[in-house]
């Protein structure tokens, strides 16, 4: 059995695109409808929190802690790392002189609940403008350390930037911030599956990550870490039952987190499943798939570099499983297509015309753009040989 036939994929599409939402395997589905059923046997015995719900969820929390080396105390569940990221900067206590700093490589959505949060207390947004191709680590640091100023609170920083596939020099980063006394949110999106996580030695303020990605959960799942210290200022985006509820044995941090109102808590329940399979995939569990996925990567970036005729524009170790080519639209010869932008028709042309999924983004100006490649267990190189040919073509 090929590792593709763990997965439900469309066979006509070469889906390299992992990133964006993840892709869930069957055997995981599979407990995640056993779970609904059950749901729906006894919908209360299963959702009243103080019945099966806190159990099963402290299950999942345990293995998270386990995963990323946190303290089970300070890992909640939220949707998403959106939902992470706005329960963070909503919460915070912002003032007009405050400032909240934030990258060029962040997603557009966290960028965005940054601009709010300052809309909603008057504080600024500062934003670090990292160059992509990246030469070196230290120049993250520098873009970085040239923006905090003395009114600077909070760094949002992808600990895996989103269009770029870079692994930023995290630690590093965290401890640039926390000398200037800015506290740190690690958007680690993408993080969870691709790489080993030590939140207790990374120590980062707050770290937020999806389930539903890498990880290969059903969508919607995912944790947000917060230090112990600031928990207690941390509030859920929604606010529900825990607001007024004490529960023994049970922080408020928990407890509002563990109920923003009624929902689905299935996709958190199947992580279980999902992280057994996919320690099941290689002799070295997890550690042989984080490897075996970024030597591929690896292998297909180059691959396109090569037919593109560009250098690759990063060191090796500085990706994972996710990997970008900069492209200059002007030199690629493309259909154009009404009413879309230059990055829109060459994805057009990829899906429609060569079936690949894949996203183009732009990158700065609206001639430069990135090619962005995922590389789970199912990819193989081969369809990564057929993209290079089709966008050789494309060269001028
Ligand atoms: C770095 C980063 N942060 C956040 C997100 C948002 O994920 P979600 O929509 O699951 O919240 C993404 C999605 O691709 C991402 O790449």
């Amino acid at each position: 059995m090929h590792f593709r036939d763990h997965w439900q994929l469309n066979p006509d599409i070469d889906f390299l695109n992992h990133g964006s939402f993840g892709a869930c395997p069957s055997i995981v589905l599979q407990t995640q409808r056993e779970l609904i059923d059950q749901l729906e046997r006894d919908p209360i015995r299963f959702l009243a929190p103080e019945r099966d719900l806190e159990p099963k969820l402290d299950e999942v929390r345990q293995l998270i802690g386990q995963l990323v080396n946190a303290p089970t105390s300070d890992v909640a569940f939220v949707r998403n790392a959106t939902d992470g990221v706005n329960a963070v900067l909503s919460s915070f206590p912002f003032n007009p002189l405050d400032e909240i700093l934030i990258t060029n490589h962040g997603y557009n959505a966290c960028n965005n609940a940054a601009h709010h949060a300052a809309k909603l207390t008057g504080a600024k947004v500062a934003v670090a403008e990292v160059p992509f191709p990246l030469h070196s680590n230290a120049e993250v640091l520098d873009a970085i350390e040239r923006k905090i100023n003395s009114r600077t609170r909070v760094l949002l920083i992808d600990h895996v930037t989103s269009p770029t596939g870079l692994i930023f020099p995290i630690e590093d980063i965290i401890a640039l911030a926390h000398d200037q006394g800015v506290q740190v949110l690690v958007d680690g999106a993408h993080a969870a599956g691709m790489l080993p996580l030590n939140l207790s030695t990374m120590a980062a303020d707050y770290y937020t990550a999806n389930h539903h990605k890498w990880l290969c959960a059903p969508k919607s799942s995912g944790f947000l870490y917060v230090q112990p210290d600031l928990q207690h200022q941390v509030r859920p985006s929604v606010i529900s039952h825990g607001a007024n509820q004490t529960r023994p044995h049970r922080s408020r941090f928990i407890t509002e987190f563990d109920w923003a109102g009624t929902f689905d808590p299935t996709p958190i329940l199947a992580l279980k499943t999902a992280i057994e399979f996919l320690e099941s995939l290689y002799p070295g569990g997890l550690t042989e798939l984080y490897r075996c996925n970024h030597e591929k990567t690896i292998s297909a970036r180059n691959l396109l570099c090569d037919a593109l005729q560009i250098a690759p524009p990063c060191a090796d170790n500085m990706i994972g499983s996710l990997a970008s080519i900069p492209l200059t639209l002007s030199q690629l010869d493309r259909h154009s297509t009404d009413n879309l932008s230059a990055t829109e028709q060459l994805q057009h042309t990829l899906v429609n015309e060569h079936r690949f999924e894949l996203p183009v983004y732009q990158l700065g100006s609206p001639d430069q753009c990135c090619l962005r490649i995922s590389m789970q267990a199912y990819n193989d190189i081969s369809q990564v040989n057929r993209l290079s040919k089709v966008m050789a073509r494309f060269v001028n």
